[in-house]
């Protein structure tokens, strides 16, 4: 499949109207259903400043080649569906505008250290086991909320201490760039890791022994090298490399 051969005309174009330039999209393509080989397939289309990748994968999908697997749902960088590489970094299709790439060709792949299901569209099992496994939710006993307003109080520095981490939207991108996933498939990773800390920071949650437990074994929190590389392409401003920084001062006694 060449660029020459698929190619989206202005006029064809629903949602791309009066465009200026043209764009190379490589897409991986890999269907196990068919078989074992991967390939990229090209495509050439119009774009504007504001198109995004995920604009793009759909107009393709809808004038070139229905084919394509692609997983998205809100468009707007809040479900965390369209987590997918895009030159080499994990990032959001439908957060990434084609504009700001500065590049005529964009090479488009599934997330690396997730199973990849066919095209982009990768399984999220193991990510959303292990966010189980880390007991997502304030653990605390009736008794302790004011049991005249069944409210917790809690003062704006109360909530400081855990907000960034509850911005997590699970799309996914810390664990794909993390270099310890990739090399250890049982590692526990950054998002489950950011979020035992969101609930052991937070002073409404009691379940801080288990959750330091679960995450202290072999596969767990020391297993990190510290990239950083998490913190460097989550979409929603999570520092997880810091997260794990912090969660590991309350094992090692700097923290209580
Ligand atoms: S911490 Fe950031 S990159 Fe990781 S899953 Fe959450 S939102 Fe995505
Ligand atoms: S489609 Fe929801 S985050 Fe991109």
């Amino acid at each position: 499949m060449t660029s020459e051969g698929l190619q989206i005309s202005k006029e064809e174009s629903g949602i791309i109207v009066s465009p200026t330039k043209t764009i190379t999209l490589r897409i991986f393509r890999y269907n196990p259903k068919i078989n074992n080989e991967s390939k990229f397939d090209e495509f050439k289309i119009p774009y504007q400043r504001w198109t995004t990748v995920l604009d793009a994968i759909l107009e393709v999908k809808k004038h070139l080649d229905h084919s394509i697997a692609v997983r998205y749902s809100c468009r707007q960088a809040s479900c965390g569906s369209c987590g997918m590489k895009i030159n080499g970094r994990p990032a959001l299709a439908c957060f990434t505008k084609i504009s700001e790439l500065n590049s005529d060709v964009i090479t488009i792949e599934p997330m690396n250290n997730f199973p990849i299901i066919r095209d982009l569209a990768v399984g999220f099992e193991r990510m959303f086991s292990t966010h189980k496994k880390i007991k997502p939710y304030i653990i605390n006993e009736e008794s302790e909320i004011n049991p005249g307003t069944k409210e917790f109080l809690q003062t704006p520095e109360d909530v400081e201490k855990y907000i960034q981490f509850s911005s997590c939207i699970k799309c996914g991108l810390c664990n794909s760039a993390c270099p310890t996933m990739a090399t250890d498939s049982s590692f526990v990773g950054p998002q489950a890791l950011a979020q035992a800390y969101r609930y052991v920071a937070d002073n409404r949650d009691k379940g801080k022994d288990d959750r330091l437990k679960i995450i202290d074994d072999s596969h767990g929190i020391f297993r990190c090298h510290f990239a950083g590389s998490c913190s460097q392409v989550c979409p929603k401003g999570v520092d997880p490399a810091m997260g794990i920084q912090l969660l590991r001062g309350y094992l090692l006694g700097f923290r209580d």
